[in-house]
C-alpha cells in the first residue's frame, strides 16, 4: 500500500512538471495574407512556478512570431517577483512579448513593482491598450483587458458586474480599432458572452487551470467563477464568428497539485484556409 501510494506521488510530481506544447491551427478568412502560419504562442496561469529553464527552452523550440501572457504571472500569496521577471527576462529576445493581468497580480501588493519591471524588460502592458501588429503594408489589432478585480483595487467594485465591466471596456477600446482582424487578451474565459457580443475574431484566456483534475471524455473538475463541471476550461470554443482559446496554465494557486492535467503552452497557428 505504501509502495502504491509513493508511486501515485512520483507521478503526480512527474505529471505537475512536464509540459505539454498544445498546438490549435485557427482559420479564418478574415486573415490578411501575410498572417498566414503566423504563430502565437501563450503563457498562463504560471503563479511563480520555476521549471528553472526548461519553460524557456519549450519557448524556443517553438519559434512563435509573438509570446502572449494572459495574466497571473505571479500568485498573491506566495508573491516571488524575482522568478516572474527572471522567466520574462529569458524569453523577452525569443519574441515580442504581450501580456494582461490576472486577478493575481490585481491582488498582489507588488503589482506595480511587477509592471515596473516588465516594462523595462519591453513587454508590452495591454490592459486597456490596443495595438497593431504590421507585416508588410498588412496589419491585424491586438488588445488586452484587465482581470476584472482591477475594480476591487479602484474601488466601486461589483462581483455582479464584471460582465458589465467587461463589456464598457471592450467598447472603449474598440473605438479606436482600425483593423479588421482583431484578437483579445483577458484572463477570463468565462466572460466569452462579452468577447462574442464585442465580435472579437481571436481570444486568448486561462485562469481555469483546466479545472484542476481533469477526468477523461468528462473535462475539467473545478474552475474558479465557473465551479463545478465548467465549461471552459481546456482548447478552442468558437461562436457566431468569436474563436477563445483557452489555456490550462503552468501554475497552481490554493489546491497544489493538478490530475491528468500537465502544465501547458499553447501554440495557435493562424491560416487563412
Ligand atoms: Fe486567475
Amino acid at each position: 500500500m505504501l509502495l502504491l501510494i509513493m508511486c501515485i506521488l512520483a507521478f503526480l510530481i512527474w505529471h505537475n512538471n512536464t509540459i505539454v506544447v498544445s498546438h490549435i491551427t485557427y482559420s479564418s478568412p478574415k486573415l490578411p495574407e501575410s498572417f498566414e502560419g503566423y504563430r502565437i504562442l501563450q503563457v498562463s496561469d504560471l503563479h511563480n512556478k520555476d521549471f528553472h529553464g526548461r519553460l524557456t527552452n519549450k519557448i524556443k523550440e517553438a519559434k512563435p512570431d509573438i509570446i502572449v501572457i494572459t495574466g497571473d504571472l505571479i500568485d498573491h500569496r506566495k508573491t516571488k517577483l524575482a522568478v516572474a521577471v527572471d522567466f520574462v527576462a529569458d524569453i523577452k529576445d525569443i519574441a515580442p512579448i504581450y501580456y494582461v493581468t490576472g486577478n493575481h497580480e490585481q491582488a498582489s501588493d507588488e503589482r506595480g513593482p511587477l509592471m515596473a519591471a516588465l516594462e523595462v524588460l519591453g513587454v508590452h502592458i495591454m490592459d486597456n491598450e490596443y495595438r497593431e501588429i504590421s507585416l508588410g503594408d498588412e496589419k491585424i489589432g491586438i488588445m488586452g483587458i484587465p482581470d476584472p478585480s482591477i475594480q476591487q483595487r479602484l474601488g466601486g467594485y461589483d462581483w455582479m458586474d464584471q460582465h458589465g465591466y467587461v463589456h464598457s471596456w471592450l467598447l472603449e477600446l474598440l473605438k479606436d480599432v482600425e483593423t479588421d482582424f482583431n484578437i483579445l487578451l483577458s484572463h477570463r474565459p468565462e466572460k466569452f458572452d462579452s468577447y462574442r457580443a464585442a465580435e472579437i475574431d481571436l481570444v486568448f484566456s486561462g485562469h481555469a487551470h483546466g479545472g484542476q483534475i481533469r477526468i477523461p471524455f468528462i473535462g475539467g473538475v473545478i474552475a474558479p467563477h465557473q465551479g463545478l463541471f465548467p465549461k471552459y476550461t481546456s482548447g478552442m470554443h468558437t461562436d457566431a464568428g468569436t474563436s477563445m482559446v483557452v489555456s490550462r496554465g503552468l501554475g497552481n494557486s490554493l489546491f497544489p497539485l493538478r490530475v491528468l492535467n500537465p502544465p501547458e503552452v499553447v501554440v495557435v497557428t493562424l491560416s487563412k484556409a
